[in-house]
C-alpha cells in the first residue's frame, strides 16, 4: 500500500487554540485519521500530556502512528464512542478535551480501493472499518426498495430518491452492482446533470452514511460527552454536512440548557477564505465547541 497519502487537517490552529487549555492534559482525538490534528496538538502540549487517538480504520492508525511518531500518542482501533471505556481502562476518569473531525479522510476518499470515490473506479466498499461486515455493495444489492429510498432521502437529501432507488432495483436484477462506476452510471442514467455537482454525489453520501451508521454513531458519541469530559474541559466537533451539524447543534444546545455546559462559540465557526482556497475540502466544514463548567 502506498504511504504517500495526504490529508490536510482542517482549522487545525483554531481548534488547538480552543481545545488545548491544559498543556499537561489528557486529550481524545476521536478521529485520528492520518494524525494531522494530533501532530499539531502534541507540538503545543507538554511532555506530560497524552492523546488517545481513535480510528476505525487500521490503515489510517498505522500511518498516523508512523507520522506522529510520539510516545504521547496512544492509538486505539475502536470507534470514538468507546472513548469513556478506554479511558476508564487506562485508569483515567475524564479527558481535558476531545476532537471529533467527522467524515472521511482524503486518504480514504482518494484511495479507489476503499470505494468512496465517484471519480475513480473501485469496489463499492465504503467501510471505515475493514473488519466490519456491511459494505455499500451489500446495501445496493440486498436492501429493499423502501429502505434504499429512505437512506437516499434521509442521508443523501436526494430529491430523486425514488427514481434512483428504482433504477438500482432494476439494474441489480440483471447483474450485481459491485463497483463505484457501475453505481455512478446507474444514477446518471436517470438523473440529469445540473451545474458542477455530479448527480451521484448525494447517493454516494447516503450510502457512506448508511454503511458506517454514521448519524447514530455521532449521536452516540454526543451522548458520551458527560462521561468523557471533565469540568473545565472542552469538546470540539468538525462537521461536513448539515445532517451532522444539526445533531451537534441540537445536542450542544440541550447541554448548554442543562446548566453544566456553555457554548464556546454561539454560532458554528467556518474556515477562513485562505484555508478554503488552499484546501477545497475545507469548504463545507463547520466547527462547534462546548465547555463543561461543572
Ligand atoms: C476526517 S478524518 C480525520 C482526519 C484527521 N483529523 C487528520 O488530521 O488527519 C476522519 C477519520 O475518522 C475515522 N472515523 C470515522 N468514524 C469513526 C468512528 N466512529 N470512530 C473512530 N474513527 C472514525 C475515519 O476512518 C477517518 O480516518
Amino acid at each position: 500500500m502506498s504511504e504517500n497519502w495526504t490529508h490536510i487537517p482542517i482549522m487545525a490552529n483554531q481548534i488547538a487554540d480552543l481545545l488545548l487549555l491544559n498543556p499537561d492534559g489528557v486529550y481524545i482525538d476521536g478521529t485520528l485519521g492520518l494524525g494531522g490534528h494530533t501532530r499539531l496538538f502534541l507540538s503545543r502540549l507538554s511532555p506530560k500530556a497524552r492523546i488517545f487517538g481513535f480510528d476505525k480504520d487500521e490503515d489510517a492508525l498505522r500511518m498516523a502512528q508512523a507520522r506522529v511518531a510520539d510516545k504521547r500518542l496512544y492509538p486505539v482501533h475502536a470507534s470514538y464512542t468507546q472513548a469513556p471505556e478506554v479511558l476508564r481502562k487506562a485508569g483515567i476518569d475524564k479527558a481535558d478535551g476531545a476532537l471529533f473531525d467527522l467524515g472521511l479522510s482524503s486518504y480514504q476518499l482518494d484511495n479507489p480501493a476503499r470505494g468512496f470515490s465517484l471519480l475513480q473506479n473501485g469496489p463499492l466498499d465504503m467501510r471505515f472499518d475493514l473488519s466490519a461486515t456491511l459494505t455499500a455493495a451489500d446495501i445496493v444489492n440486498t436492501w429493499p426498495l423502501d429502505r434504499l429510498e429512505y437512506i437516499l432521502k434521509e442521508y443523501g437529501e436526494e430529491r430523486q430518491a425514488n427514481k434512483i432507488a428504482l433504477a438500482i432495483m432494476k439494474a441489480r436484477k440483471e447483474a450485481a452492482i459491485t463497483t463505484t462506476q457501475a453505481l455512478k452510471q446507474i444514477v446518471e442514467s436517470v438523473v440529469p446533470r445540473y451545474g458542477k455537482k455530479h448527480p451521484a454525489t448525494q447517493t454516494f453520501q447516503a450510502l457512506r452514511i448508511a454503511c458506517n451508521d454514521e448519524l447514530n454513531t455521532v449521536q452516540a458519541a454526543l451522548n458520551t460527552l458527560e462521561q468523557l469530559i471533565r469540568p473545565g474541559g472542552r469538546a470540539a466537533i468538525l462537521t461536513f454536512h448539515s445532517l451532522e451539524d444539526r445533531l451537534v447543534k441540537n445536542h450542544f444546545k440541550a447541554l448548554a440548557q442543562n446548566g453544566n455546559w456553555i457554548l464556546v462559540n454561539k454560532h458554528a465557526l467556518s474556515p477562513a477564505y485562505d484555508e478554503i482556497r488552499q484546501n477545497r475540502r475545507a469548504r463545507s466544514a463547520k466547527l462547534r465547541v462546548i465547555e463543561r463548567k461543572k
